[in-house]
Parts: structure tokens; sequence; C-alpha cells
């Protein structure tokens, strides 16, 4: 069974925050690298003038435009949050909260997501 099964069998057999927690932030983490290339392609049509780079950035504002934004921004929010939750339990010896953490960061995920539907859509 390779890496991807294994995280799969575990989620389905031993449901638990770690390791949901673990997959998304790693999900997120590769979706934030692949993004990178999409937004720097975008960018890139700069270099062939004005018309050309209305044109591209244009291209996404459309309703499937603003649900690319706003999941990209449910992830860049998610893995910022448990990458601070990650970074505080380490460095701060939090351990024992860490579950309390991950819940009060999902709370502000929360928050924040509402705050996002008012402010792309
Ligand atoms: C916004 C601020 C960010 C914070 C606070 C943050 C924090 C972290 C932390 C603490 C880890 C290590 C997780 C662990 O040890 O289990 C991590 C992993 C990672 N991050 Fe971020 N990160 C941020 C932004 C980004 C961005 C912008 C990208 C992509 C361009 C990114 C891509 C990744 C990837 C690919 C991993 C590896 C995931 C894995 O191996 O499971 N991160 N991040």
């Amino acid at each position: 069974m390779g890496i991807l099964g294994k995280i799969v069998n575990d989620i389905l057999w031993n449901p638990n925050t770690s390791i949901l927690s673990y997959t998304l932030h790693r999900i997120t983490g590769i979706a934030l690298v692949l993004f990178l290339f999409l937004h720097i392609w975008t960018l890139s049509s700069v270099f062939q003038g004005p018309e050309s780079f209305e044109k591209a950035v244009k291209k996404f504002d459309n309703p499937l435009g603003h649900t690319m934004e706003y999941t990209l921004f449910l992830a860049v929010t998610f893995h910022l949050l448990n990458g601070l939750r990650i970074t505080l339990v380490e460095l701060l010896a939090l351990a024992p909260q860490q579950e309390r953490l991950l819940w009060a960061g999902l709370v502000v995920l929360g928050i924040m997501g509402l705050y996002g539907i008012k402010l792309i859509f």
C-alpha cells in the first residue's frame, strides 16, 4: 500500500483530529505550491502589455473564479492558523493544549470564512 493509501486507511479506520489536521495541512500546503505556478503564469502576462494582463485577470472575474479565490482563501487561512498552532505547540511545549488550540483555530477559520464570503462574492 502506498503512502496515500495508508493515510486514507488511517482516516477511515481511526478518524481523529490529529490525522485530519495533518492531512489537511499537507493538502493545503501542496495546493498552495500549485497555486503559486498559476499565479506566476497569470501575472507573467504583464510582460505582453496592459491589455494582455487585463484579459488574464478578467478570466477569474466570474462565479467559478470567485469560488476558486474563496477556496484558496480558506486553504491559506487554514494552513496559516494550523501552521501557527504547530509552531506554538513545538516552541512552547503546548502538546497537552494542542487539541484545544486546533478548535480555537477552526473557530477563527469559521469567522474568517464568513467574512470572506462577504468580501469575495
Ligand atoms: C501563511 C503562513 C504559513 C505558515 C504559518 C506555514 C506553516 C507551516 C508549518 C509549521 C509547516 C510544517 C508542518 C509540520 O511540521 O507538520 C508547514 C508545512 C508546509 N507548508 Fe506551510 N506555512 C505557511 C505558508 C505556506 C505557503 C504559502 C506554502 C506554499 C507556497 C506552504 C507550503 C507548505 C508545504 C508544502 C508544507 C509541507 C506539508 C507536509 O509535509 O505535510 N506553506 N507550513
